[in-house]
């Protein structure tokens, strides 16, 4: 037993497993928001043949892996920049544009801050607000762009809120933006998720908004996080070439290259994995908003923030006893605007979902 709670992200399971003394191939990653489906059958059948591809460097400009996404998400493939995960995508586009100022729409994933960090832009936090269930509001967009603010970067849907900005708000905001001569970053490695990824994706806006940058991944929906692959799409060639000045050669390996277009093609895995996160997500929203003790807002990503409000509980002591049965959660206070009374949780196998329900019901009493 600690004396005294640490916070874990959803990626420190080897540190959980030894303060924990648990086997960490039995726990069941609540905090990690990727597919529980696993890997595409697609993938699985056709990578075997293609191991040999580490023998050759990729293609410098990955035309072909390009191409492929092209198709996918409907936008040309000049548009399109490939990256070692988002998380690269997410650095070189904030050092491309090189705010001097910049907004974050919070809470959010702390890989943005981090990269402004790095290179010494100052960043302000526009907070989605609890008594609007976590969803940004038409009157609060000239407060996204007040000051000196040259970068506005947002996840849609969002991490860790679950909740989605609209195409017709995404429009307000970028309209905003280009009178007041800003950028717009959307993270959408959570979009695939949602319940209609053509209604919700910004990329269609790309096109006319020169000033968008929209970031996707495999990491999530694909399951794929070691494969540490991501892509942008930006309409402006001047800020695709800034992207690119800073990217290091051969960034994306060759399995990636070769690999990523096996998932995109595997239809049947997309419409499973999309079935089963609608209906597991109905399940665990109906479930848990029966409980007096806690509010859950609607989730549009495959995972769900929850907040308590009796103040004998706190997310440490869920998370808690929730690891001590295997089931590793997110306890969100370590997230700008939130506290030790919101925790998060990605939807897993059903009878998982069903036994970390039961965890929470009998500690939320
Ligand atoms: C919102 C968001 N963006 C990006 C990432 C990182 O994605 P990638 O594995 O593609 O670098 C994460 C990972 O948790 C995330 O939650």
């Amino acid at each position: 037993m600690m004396n005294k709670k640490e916070i874990f992200h959803g990626s420190d399971i080897e540190r959980i497993a030894e303060i924990y003394n648990i086997d960490i191939n039995s726990i069941i990653k609540f905090g990690a928001n990727v597919n529980p489906l696993g890997l595409s059958g697609n993938f699985l059948k056709k990578m075997p043949d293609l191991l040999d591809r580490i023998t050759a460097y990729p293609d410098r400009d990955y035309v072909s892996l390009r191409k492929h996404l092209s198709e996918y998400v409907n936008t040309p493939y000049e548009n399109i920049i490939v990256g070692n995960g988002t998380s690269e995508l997410i650095n070189l586009s904030i050092r491309a544009v090189n705010p001097g100022n910049a907004t974050i729409i919070a809470p959010a994933y702390s890989e943005y801050a981090n990269s402004l960090e790095k290179i010494g832009s100052k960043c302000k936090y526009a907070s989605l607000k609890k008594e609007n269930d976590f969803i940004l509001k038409e009157d609060q967009i000239d407060d996204l762009f007040d000051g000196d603010t040259k970068m506005l970067i947002t996840c849609n849907p969002n991490n860790p809120t679950s909740t989605l900005i609209d195409r017709d708000m995404m429009i307000k905001i970028l309209d905003k933006a280009v009178q007041k001569n800003a950028f717009v970053l959307v993270d959408e490695t959570y979009i695939e998720f949602t319940p209609d990824v053509k209604i919700y994706s910004s990329i269609p806006l790309c096109e006319k908004y020169k000033n968008l940058i929209v970031l996707r991944g495999i990491s999530k929906f694909f399951a794929s996080p070691g494969l540490r692959f991501g892509y942008a799409i930006c309409s402006d060639e001047n800020l695709r070439a800034a992207i690119l000045s800073s990217q290091d050669p051969w960034s994306v390996n060759s399995l990636a290259e070769c690999g990523v277009p096996l998932l995109l093609e595997d239809k049947e895995y997309i419409e499973k994995s999309s079935n089963y996160i609608h209906k597991e997500r109905e399940f665990v929203y109906n479930e848990l908003s029966q409980l007096k003790t806690l509010t859950v807002y609607k989730p549009y990503a495959n995972f769900i923030l929850c907040h308590i409000h009796d103040s004998n509980y706190s997310s440490a002591d869920l998370f808690d006893i929730c690891i001590k049965k295997g089931y590793m959660i997110r306890d969100c206070q370590t997230f700008q605007t939130l506290d030790d009374t919101y925790f998060r949780f990605c939807f897993m196998e059903h009878e998982h979902n069903e036994g970390l329900i039961k965890t929470i019901k009998e500690y939320l009493k």
